[in-house]
């Protein structure tokens, strides 16, 4: 949905991460027309990210999973929330939620990222984040086969940060995010593409468009 909103649906269900709808230059859709969520994830507290969070929740009755703190924020304006912190996993309906480190600024919680597990696919949102080795752990441990990396640069990785990520990673998808949404995040997806696959054969880079659907295929 433009910028590092997701909706990702599995087995009839759907989560959204991070939605920034209101005030997001590059989504297309209103609140009014993102549909009914069985759980909302948010990386961290910066509003291009939770912005949205208490409106869908309380809209779906849906299950906010983040931080422990952004899981009281979300309990104190009236949703149900499952709080959490990185190195945890949460299981919902045969979906393991892991949080993960990020590296990045925060306010109210810890920027982390996720890692989505299941039978039919694995997903890793990096959420905000510069690079770190540690990446290899999360390739080590979980193994995503999706992975949904910033290139913006400025308040993340880059281009070149995010290329040295795949390597890292070696995810069998990547889907590059945070990008192009304002003035100061402008980057070339299909630069970004080319890189990445020239460095890791092996990965292939999905450019979507705001409000361009994906299925992981195996
Ligand atoms: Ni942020
Ligand atoms: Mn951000």
């Amino acid at each position: 949905m433009g910028h590092a909103t997701f909706i990702i649906e599995y087995e009839g269900l759907r989560v959204i991460i991070d939605p920034f709808i209101e005030g997001n230059p590059s989504c297309p859709i209103s609140l009014d027309e993102v549909p009914k969520v069985d759980l909302v994830l948010a990386t961290h507290s910066h509003p291009d990210h939770y912005s949205n969070v208490v409106d869908i929740v309380k809209r779906d009755g849906a299950l906010f999973v983040g931080s422990y703190e952004l899981a009281t924020d979300v309990e104190s304006k009236g949703g149900r929330a499952v709080g959490m912190n990185i190195g945890g996993t949460y299981r919902y309906k045969g979906l393991a939620i892991t949080q993960v480190r990020a590296d990045h600024s925060h306010e109210k919680g810890p920027a982390t990222g996720f890692v989505l597990r299941h039978p039919e696919g694995s997903l890793y949102h990096a959420g905000d984040t510069g690079l770190f080795y540690d990446m290899v752990l999360i390739r080590k441990l979980y193994n995503p086969e999706v992975a949904l990396l910033p290139i913006g640069s400025h308040f993340t990785m880059g281009v070149e940060e995010a290329v040295e990520a795949v390597d890292l990673l070696k995810p069998r998808y990547v889907i590059p995010m945070h990008y192009n949404t304002f003035d100061v995040i402008k980057a070339d997806p299909h630069e970004f593409k080319r890189k990445a696959e020239e460095r890791v054969p092996g990965a292939s880079v999905i450019v979507l468009k705001p409000g361009e659907e994906w299925e992981l295929k195996r």
